[in-house]
């Protein structure tokens, strides 16, 4: 299995462009589903979950051409395919996405019921009865869900759940509900960026969508939707992913195509704790930036609690973690969202990191500096969090399961090399190189000799990936 390893103490420099949002492109690909027409997206990035969603769509009878992180086409060829299997499923529980819009342009849908994922269980609940709203019939027969209605009829949906909306729970309501006879109105939708970024394009395929963005939409039904070219809207989580990283290094970085108006309330943490973040594209009212950043020596403690947008965002929690280790005294994080979302927590402390826990709150008490060490991914958010204290960290840290990592950042270790990082990606058991920075002329490997402690194959209990 594919690992990191990292030599800490290099300060990040350089600029990196920001990919294209994961959490955006999958609800954007299922909704090629309700076209009759050819759907263009642009700027999809290369990852894992991309590819899932790619093969989940083939399977449903829609054709992908192109390569991600370049443009995709997407294109509905047989319509007669509706059973979303288990085995595509279960790697990735954003697939839920092609339910509504499955059910809404076909009258049937048939998937598996999404399992659990590293950091809690998470249902689908708030979906299936705001379906139910909207008339479909729906059984569970064999951990499928079946979904059937002849032809879905607008209403009132409320979507708010014991911690808050859901996005994808919007993503599939909304989807369903532009095929509707009538005008539903969802109250209590998610609000987050990609949300708005799919009623966008949803509209620009003839769709009737207004209060993208608060949590009351009202979407009158059109019988059709054609085909569009749309471009995914940059990634705010791998975007305060390279910010986070420059300032546990004290670095300074370039970051282009920053979603800055995506960002606000990270933004707001990291001034109060003394992470400078600085327009350089003196344009104010564009949503996207270009941005430097960089840092104090020692940062200030805060207490930040996650929330739905535009609250802080439970996917930089475990990121944040990492750096407000490095800060001059106690932080307090409270998870709203995911109350059981610390698996980052143990592994951290390996690392040197002291934490106080209680429920779904965690005092981070800063320490002088993290040490390097062995460490095992969870989720896709833990990793990057656990990637970043090796960054930081004095002497060698190895990072395992980096899969999870290449679910929602596009080539991790290129990217980080890029900005100075020493990092390379190698085999678990064999020790071979998969990937290091090439080396300059006349300079010899940056990387260290790190002792590879070969280890039998571990069977990997399954998780389904936490998207
Ligand atoms: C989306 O997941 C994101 N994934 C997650 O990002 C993100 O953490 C999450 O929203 C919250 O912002 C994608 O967009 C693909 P929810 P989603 O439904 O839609 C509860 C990442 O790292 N809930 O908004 O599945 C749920 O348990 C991933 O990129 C219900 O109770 O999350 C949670 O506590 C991880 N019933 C809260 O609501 C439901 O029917 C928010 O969940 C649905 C959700």
């Amino acid at each position: 299995m594919d690992q990191f390893e990292i030599k800490g103490g290099a300060r990040l420099a350089g600029t990196l462009q920001v990919d294209g949002s994961k959490n955006a492109a999958l609800p954007l690909m299922a909704a090629s589903l309700l076209a009759d027409e050819t759907l263009t997206l642009r700027d999809i990035p290369d990852l894992s979950d991309i590819r899932n969603m790619e093969r989940l769509l083939s399977e449903l009878g829609v054709s992908s051409t192109g390569a991600p992180g370049e443009r995709m086409q997407l294109r509905v060829e047989d319509p007669t395919l509706c059973h979303a299997r288990y085995d595509v499923v279960s790697t990735m529980r954003a697939s839920i996405c092609v339910l509504g819009p499955m059910l809404a342009r076909r009258g049937t849908a048939r998937i598996s019921m999404p399992g659990g994922c590293a950091f809690g269980h998470r249902p689908i609940d708030l979906h299936l009865r705001g379906l139910e709203k909207l008339g479909a019939r729906i059984r569970l027969e064999n951990g499928d869900i079946i979904a059937e209605a002849d032809r879905l009829k607008g209403a009132t949906v409320f979507l708010g759940g014991p911690f808050g909306s859901t996005v994808t729970g919007t993503a599939n309501i909304m989807s369903a509900a532009v095929l509707a006879e009538g005008t539903t109105v969802i109250e209590s939708a998610a609000c987050e960026p990609e949300i708005v970024d799919l009623a966008n394009m949803l509209n620009k395929m003839g769709a009737q969508i207004h209060g993208a963005g608060s949590p009351r939409l009202v979407i009158d039904g059109v019988e059709s939707l054609c085909g569009t070219d749309h471009p995914v809207m940059p990634d705010r989580i791998v975007a305060g992913t390279w910010a986070i990283a420059a300032a546990a290094t004290n670095g300074e970085i370039v970051l282009e195509r920053f979603p800055w108006d995506s960002l606000l309330a990270a933004l707001d943490v990291m001034d109060q704790i003394g992470v400078r973040v600085e327009r350089l594209d003196g344009d104010s009212c564009s949503s996207e930036a270009t941005v430097r950043v960089t840092s104090d020596r020692r940062l200030l403690p805060t207490v930040l609690t996650t929330q739905p947008h535009p609250g802080f965002p439970t996917d930089l929690q475990a990121q944040f973690m990492t750096l407000l280790c490095l800060a001059d005294g106690n932080s307090v994080i409270t998870e709203k969202i995911y109350p059981e979302r610390f698996m980052h927590v143990a592994e951290l402390t390996r690392m040197g990191a002291q934490f106080t826990r209680q429920g779904p709150t965690v005092v981070v008490q800063g320490v002088p500096h993290l040490i390097g060490a062995p460490v095992m991914a969870s989720d896709l958010r833990a990793s990057a969090c656990l990637v970043i204290a090796g960054l930081a960290a004095e002497g060698e840290t190895i990072v395992k399961r980096v899969y999870h990592l290449d679910r929602g950042y596009v080539r991790m270790e290129r990217q980080l090399a890029a900005l100075g990082a020493v990092i390379r990606r190698t085999d678990d058991v064999t020790g071979e190189v998969l990937w290091e920075p090439p080396v300059l002329e006349g300079q010899g490997s940056s990387m260290p000799s790190i002792e590879i402690i070969p280890q039998s194959k571990s069977a990997e209990s399954f998780v389904q990936g936490d998207g």
